[in-house]
């Protein structure tokens, strides 16, 4: 059966162990690994914009001796409504993987049902579980470690973000506290299957309002934007509630002694963080860009072993 990564719970905790072991010797080994000879073909579509993901997958697949074929999707059928599992269908003709980045998590679901290659989630509402393999290895450098580790997300618990923190977070057996305003709580559903496999990792997982309390004595702060692609004109107050989850001296004050920071980017300098924090020494942000390199290129291989 053809292996996709549209969540990060697809990753059994032994193979995101995999995955992350093998980022690592990427890493260290930057071009010594080219499973993607031939060149195959990797097809990464954008519904939505990018930098960080567009470049690392392109770049990434071309070390791996690939072909990239990075596309924004509006000049496709995509946006006037081709089937999207007859797109999935069509492209495994062509491509040995589809990296898609979109809107619902309805989309990336259609075009994998029609798919016979892996199909891998470059962010949708839902999710970003590449984002996640990366801070995981980032975690791994700068902590020794993920097991037993405390993670503390704050700002708008309701997205993409904080629901891949809940997933993977609780895959690698860390503790993880998620804080956000009310009616900005993740998902029920997320939850519940974080705290599933937090039973069988050691880990735990806990949603709360209060960013002190969510934050206290953690190893890893992290956070994201308070407005997420897509959510621009919803109508909602973006910037009031979220003001104490904002990531600043005062905040990390209460993590423990040697907290790493972490973001996502693209940062709303001044929002949910600041400067001090994004450049300052706890900083592991510019590390944890760079890691979606070498953890897309680790996922790529793993996927691609695994497929008939
Ligand atoms: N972090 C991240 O996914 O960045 P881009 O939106 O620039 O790809
Ligand atoms: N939550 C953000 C992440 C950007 C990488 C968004 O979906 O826009």
């Amino acid at each position: 059966m053809t292996r996709h990564f549209l969540r990060d719970d697809d990753l059994s905790p032994q193979e995101q162990a995999t995955v992350l072991d093998l980022a690592a010797r990427m890493k260290s080994d930057r071009f010594g690994h080219r499973p993607l000879a031939g060149p195959r073909s990797v097809a990464v579509l954008f519904d939505k914009q990018s930098l960080r993901t567009r470049i690392s997958f392109d770049v990434g697949i071309a070390e791996l001796g690939g072909h990239p074929l990075v596309v924004d999707t509006q000049v496709t059928h995509f946006g006037r409504g081709e089937a999207l599992g007859d797109a999935g269908r069509v492209l495994s003709r062509y491509v040995a993987a589809i990296v898609l980045r979109t809107h619902g998590d309805d989309r990336i679901a259609e075009v994998a049902a029609g798919a016979t290659v892996p199909v891998i989630n470059a962010l949708t509402d839902g999710f970003h579980p590449c984002q996640l393999l990366a801070d995981l290895l980032t975690v791994r450098e700068r902590c020794g470690g993920t097991a037993g580790r405390s993670l503390a997300y704050v700002g708008d618990a309701a997205n993409n973000m904080s629901h891949s923190y809940l997933l993977a977070g609780a895959t690698a057996g860390m503790h993880v506290r998620v804080a956000g305003p009310a009616g900005f709580q993740p998902a029920a559903d997320v939850v519940a299957r974080a705290e599933k496999i937090a039973a069988g990792t050691g880990g735990s997982v806990r949603v709360l309002t209060d960013p002190v309390a969510a934050v206290r004595d953690a190893d890893v702060i992290a956070t994201d934007t308070w407005t997420s692609m897509g959510q621009e004109a919803d109508g909602l107050d973006r910037i009031t509630p979220f003001l104490p989850y904002q990531v600043n001296e005062a905040l990390l004050g209460h993590a423990a002694p040697e907290a790493i920071v972490l973001h996502c980017l693209p940062a709303h300098r001044g929002e949910e963080i600041t400067d001090d924090m994004l450049d300052g020494p706890r900083s592991a942000v510019f590390d944890q860009a760079e890691n979606r390199l070498h953890a897309q290129k680790a996922l790529l291989t793993f996927l691609l072993a695994q497929t008939p």
